[in-house]
């Protein structure tokens, strides 16, 4: 098979050969550069933080650059080592403890990563939730998690269906300015009598840290648990792939109620003594360009559909701001076509550097390191330390070209410990000692990894993924909508767009008002990226026998492909 391949080096890299560094490499010599390995006892908070806070030479290095239209601010390693000391001493204050459940839901804020240390720093597992997440989103999350302590703003705390949630005991208003806090904790005042100095609750390699909930084809989201072990990985993805060195200017563009916003956003860079550069605020190609050029970003990671965005808004843009401090490009959470990667060559003459993982997997899996040839449609090679492979539903590996389950050997640190509360669903994603990822793809002789497609009914829409259930189950909750199939349908900007069929109520007539409330109705509801773009009113929607809904046959027909197999199909 002829395919093109980009090698053009572009600097001094962290890691200069692959081959030699994936040879006899294992995960356990690599715990030992951490000095926990001799003690046992560890904690994400002191390594990413207090670590570089007693560094004499480090401590009052910038560590986060905070940026939004309406505040700039930014805070030292020291800073926020003092800062999250002080919310720990908060959280003690009210009791919270180990392996409690600590949800945030706010924006992007300095008050939003001191907090996140805090929690780490007494135990706790952190919960970040995406700050667009309407009342039912919150509710799912909060209500499956059993959160004893919820972070939030007075503005979002009425998305919050409190009295309905009795596990969650406490809530922390951040910016309560005026507000009425009776029946709150309010976190300025708390903030300002808490001491700054705290004892870290020293945690084991495998306790909780960080749960993200996302979602599959059914069902309610998942809660996906994660452990401090995860750290390995997060730093040395940082390192290798992300290539960053101590001075670097890193710039994530992930929220933390994403994975990537946390592993990528929080995490890795921290492990490795970086300033992180924290953007709020909404998208315009403007003001993402001049956050690249104003703090000299080096090192950016984004996605793909943010550069698709960027190459229809034109070169001649990008060419308006120095851009010349930017060394290093990555890519993450859905396709990256290869003529995005050949526009960036021209426009900002840099490779793009795309790499796959997942929520579950925790890190990065397949990547293409800054040091090796890139072929663009192509997710890359596995990271020394893992093992992916393409099999077939028995779990027997398939030879190059074969398209099957993109599939990785279990072992990598920062894997997935555990479903919140569901270990039958946690069990689902394994086969003979392989974790299978849900996408299709096969891999070329030289064993990079070409991505195919889901081989669920999961959505990813602008890099957010997206259960098709979460969103039928929204708009059967509409009066009007009787019946409801949700599937992703391909656009050349968001990847997939939400397109939703239903079937109306008797009494109830298509017309574009009704359509468009029922739209509003599951984006006031759930959340704006889960709101569907199109929707379409047909006589049924097609089942299978048993009931369930036929989301295949559904995008057969949008798409106006053979439907295939349809013995299974309701009378
Ligand atoms: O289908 C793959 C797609 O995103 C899914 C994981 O989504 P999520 O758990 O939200 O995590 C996203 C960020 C880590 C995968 O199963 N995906 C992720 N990266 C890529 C990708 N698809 C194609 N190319 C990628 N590089």
């Amino acid at each position: 098979m002829e395919t093109t391949t980009i090698d053009v080096r572009q600097g001094d890299f962290n890691v200069e050969d692959v081959e030699t560094l994936r040879k006899d490499f294992n995960w356990e010599e690599m715990k030992a550069t951490f000095s926990w390995y001799h003690t046992g006892k560890v904690n994400m908070a002191y390594e990413a933080i207090d670590r570089h806070a007693e560094n004499p030479n480090k401590k009052d290095q910038i560590a986060l650059l905070y940026s939004s239209p309406k505040r700039e601010e930014s805070l030292t390693f020291d800073q926020l080592r003092k800062r999250s000391n002080q919310f720990a001493n908060v959280l003690k204050k009210y009791h919270v403890n180990k392996g409690d459940r600590v949800f945030l839901f706010m924006p992007r804020s300095p008050e939003f990563y001191a907090s996140f240390f805090g929690i780490l720093k007494v135990g706790a597992v952190a919960g970040p939730l995406f700050e667009a997440f309407m009342e039912q989103a919150v509710r799912d999350r909060l209500e499956d998690s059993q959160a004893s302590m919820l972070i939030t703003t007075p503005e979002l705390l009425e998305r919050v269906p409190v009295d309905e949630l009795p596990d969650l005991e406490k809530i922390v208003l951040v910016g309560a300015t005026g507000v009425d806090v009776s029946n709150y904790i309010d976190f300025d005042h708390e903030m300002e009598g808490a001491s700054e100095s705290f004892d870290i609750e020293w945690v084991d390699l495998e306790d909780g840290m960080v749960m993200h909930y996302t979602s599959g084809s059914t069902g309610k989201p998942k809660g996906v648990y994660h452990v401090h072990h995860a750290m390995i990985q997060h730093y040395a993805t940082g390192k290798w792939v992300l290539d960053l060195t101590e001075d670097d200017v890193y710039w994530c563009t992930a929220d933390p109620g994403w994975v990537t916003g946390t592993s990528y956003g929080i995490f890795a860079p921290w492990l490795n003594g970086v300033t992180n550069v924290i953007r709020g605020g909404r998208y315009s190609p403007e003001s993402w360009y001049e956050t690249l050029a104003k703090y000299d970003v080096t090192v950016w990671y984004t996605a793909p559909t943010a550069l698709r965005k960027l190459m229809s808004a034109g070169k001649d843009i990008a060419k308006q701001y120095d851009l010349s401090k930017v060394r290093h490009i990555l890519s993450v959470g859905e396709p990256l076509n290869p003529e995005v990667i050949t526009w960036a060559l021209d426009a900002y003459d840099r490779r793009i550097h795309d790499t796959w993982w997942m929520t579950e997997t925790g890190a990065m899996l397949i990547v293409n390191l800054p040091c090796m040839e890139i072929r663009p449609g192509s997710m890359g090679k596995p990271i020394p330390g893992v093992e992916a492979s393409i099999i077939d539903d028995d779990g027997n590996e398939l030879p190059p070209y074969q398209m099957g389950n993109l599939a990785v050997k279990e072992g990598w640190p920062s894997m997935m410990r555990a479903i919140w509360k569901r270990p039958e669903k946690y069990n689902s994603y394994f086969i003979n000692g392989w974790y299978v990822s849900g996408d299709s793809a096969y891999m070329d002789e030289d064993g990079y990894f070409w991505f195919q497609g889901r081989l669920d009914d999961v959505i990813n829409t602008s890099g957010e993924r997206v259960g098709p259930f979460e969103v039928e189950s929204k708009l059967i909750e509409h009066h009007a909508v009787s019946e409801a199939g949700v599937i992703g349908k391909p656009d050349a900007e968001r990847g997939e767009i939400i397109k939703a069929f239903i079937t109306l109520n008797p009494g109830y007539e298509k017309d574009d008002a009704l359509l468009e409330e029922i739209r509003q109705y599951v984006k006031t509801g759930l959340s704006a990226h889960a709101a569907p773009r199109e929707i379409e009113i047909t006589d049924t929607i097609p089942k299978t026998r048993s009931g369930k809904i036929m989301r295949r046959l559904l995008k057969s027909w949008e798409l106006g492909l053979p439907t295939g197999d349809t013995s299974t199909l309701e009378e």
